[in-house]
């Protein structure tokens, strides 16, 4: 039986503009997305999700061309989809898989939990075929799943889930791990409204390729708000790193993908001291972030949960996806 796990992440800075050829700031956090791998009947690979109340059962030769006619079937798919491809990759579509996904990422709120998922459950995969492949493969099998869920993504989510840490991620480029900072604290708010970042994303586009000049002026700002960022992050000045945050919001608000429960909550934190807080993810509903200094973190989470989100005091996962002892 092989166990590993993947987090989850928050974007710092840069958001949508980054589908759009800008780069951004990502960090992974600890909540975690967990597979476990063991062997199942010989040609079948089964598929258990406790969290989502799903399991289903497939034939592991299975096309892509699946019967989707029940709704733990089209759950399932994109997973199903990852297994294959590494399956595939190494040459053992003759096998037995019983494939069982735990998380303590909140669904569709932005945290990047179906990346997570899809990153763990590809090492997991991996791992249990003895297949030796690099980080970058790993997260390049765990893609497939980001294409059907999230249509044209990035990539930051699974990039992220895969490396930890803090990292800088344009498409095109290799993405740069950035050294480890600690004298700073992210509480997430979870306003609890599911979204699709699918179709949010697809909104921005939409005005993207219509050549709205806009669009363009605040994707190339934003731009130039996440390589300041990352100066900032380097030197260790979390007030510049704040500041920097708020004007990314103000950016997002923009683009109309924020809404009245996100920019409450902004404010709410940054009056209880948030050195910077913003929309992360798609926005629309989902997450918010704030940047704390260590010692104000419980005000700041007192203060988001008053105002009637979820917060979470998360640490900086600094390993990626990795293989846990059973
Ligand atoms: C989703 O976590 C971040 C977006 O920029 C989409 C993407 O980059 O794939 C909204």
């Amino acid at each position: 039986m092989v166990i590993t796990h993947a987090p989850a992440k928050v974007i710092i800075i840069g958001e949508h503009f980054v589908v759009h050829g800008q780069p951004a700031l990502a960090a992974a956090v600890s909540l975690y997305s967990r597979t476990t791998v063991d062997a199942g009947i010989t040609g079948t690979i089964k598929i258990s999700s406790p969290n989502l109340g799903v399991t289903d059962m497939f034939p592991a030769k299975q096309s892509d061309d699946t019967d989707l006619s029940t709704s733990a079937r089209s759950l399932l798919e994109p997973l199903r989809r990852v297994v294959m491809a590494v399956l595939k990759r190494a040459a053992r579509t003759d096998e037995g898989l019983v494939v069982e996904i735990t998380s303590s990422i909140p669904v569709g709120v932005g945290l990047g939990s179906s990346a997570a998922t899809a990153v763990s459950t590809a090492f997991a995969v991996a791992r249990f075929l003895d297949l030796r492949i690099d980080r970058s493969e790993i997260c390049e099998l765990a893609s497939v799943q980001e294409q059907i869920v999230h249509k044209k993504p990035s990539g930051i989510d699974s990039t992220t889930a895969t490396r930890g840490g803090v990292i800088l991620f344009k498409v095109g480029d290799s993405p740069v791990s950035l050294p480890q900072r600690n004298q700073f604290n992210i509480i997430v708010g979870n306003t609890g409204k599911e979204r699709s970042t699918g179709d949010l994303v697809s909104a921005v586009t939409r005005r993207v390729e219509v050549g709205d000049k806009d669009l363009a002026r605040i994707s190339k700002a934003a731009g130039m708000l996440t390589c300041e960022a990352v100066r900032a992050y380097e030197k260790g000045d979390f007030h510049r790193l704040g500041k920097l945050m708020d004007a990314n919001h103000e950016l997002l608000v923009k683009i109309g993908v924020s809404n009245p429960q996100l920019d409450n909550l902004v404010k709410v934190a940054k009056s209880a001291g948030a050195l910077g807080a913003k929309l992360t993810g798609a926005g629309g509903g989902g997450c918010m972030i704030a940047l704390s200094r260590p010692e104000d973190s419980k005000k700041i989470a007192e203060a988001i949960a008053n105002a009637g989100a979820k917060p979470y005091l998360v640490g900086i996962d600094w390993s990626g996806v990795r293989e846990l002892s059973q």
